[in-house]
């Protein structure tokens, strides 16, 4: 199989779209499929590789380029690297996928796009609560801009389909390009 074949899944969305869960339902499947895998979350990203940066814009660039950074020298290495950032803004996100298309490494951005709407409406964290109070200025999607990929390898309507069917059809697309192997030859083995 694919061994040595990194690849950069990169989820882009709203805070509370669903991209950490996405993230949870795949990295372990991959890694049941004899996948190197490594998970780089802005949540947890914020707490050491970026630990002190904020919100505004060129803190987020900040975040996403390390983040970016960090990926593409763990992919070309042969992991399969998942990211969960909001990674708002359209041009760094494509920064990004230049410098890891660079070295020959698979960019395959996932857009989940649960919409605003969606989003506010579970409000996991109590977050949009707090932006919509004014306690948290310069939130994504309320007064801070989200643009959405324009030609993302995959879109991933999480706020109508379970989390269980986003994942599998990442995983189907995964098959398509040769990263992991058939849903058919696995299960002709076990
Ligand atoms: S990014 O914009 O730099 O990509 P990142 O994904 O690392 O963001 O962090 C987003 C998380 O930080 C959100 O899910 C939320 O929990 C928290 N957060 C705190 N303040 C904000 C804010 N102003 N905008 C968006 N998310 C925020």
């Amino acid at each position: 199989m694919s061994e040595g074949n990194g690849f950069v899944l990169w989820f882009t969305g709203l805070s509370g779209a669903g991209k950490s869960t996405l993230t949870e339902a795949i990295a372990p499947r991959l890694r049941e499929l004899g996948l190197r895998v490594e998970v780089l979350d802005g949540d947890e990203v914020r707490q050491h590789l970026s630990a002190g940066l904020g919100f505004s814009r060129a803190d987020r660039d900040t975040n996403i380029r390390r983040i970016g950074y960090v990926a593409n020298l763990l992919a070309r290495n042969g992991v399969a690297v998942i990211t969960a950032a909001i990674s708002p803004y359209r041009e760094t996100r494509d920064a990004v996928r230049r410098q890891v298309e660079r070295h020959g490494v698979a960019f395959i951005e996932a857009y989940v796009a649960a919409t605003l709407e969606e989003c506010e409406a579970r409000d996991v964290k109590g977050l949009y609560a707090e932006a919509r109070a004014g306690r948290r200025p310069g939130f994504t999607g309320i007064d801070d801009p989200y643009e959405p990929p324009l030609h993302p390898e995959l879109v991933l309507p999480t706020g109508s389909e379970a989390a269980g069917t986003s994942a599998a059809r990442v995983l189907a697309y995964l098959e398509l390009r040769g990263f992991i192997p058939s849903a058919r030859s696995v299960g002709a083995r076990s």
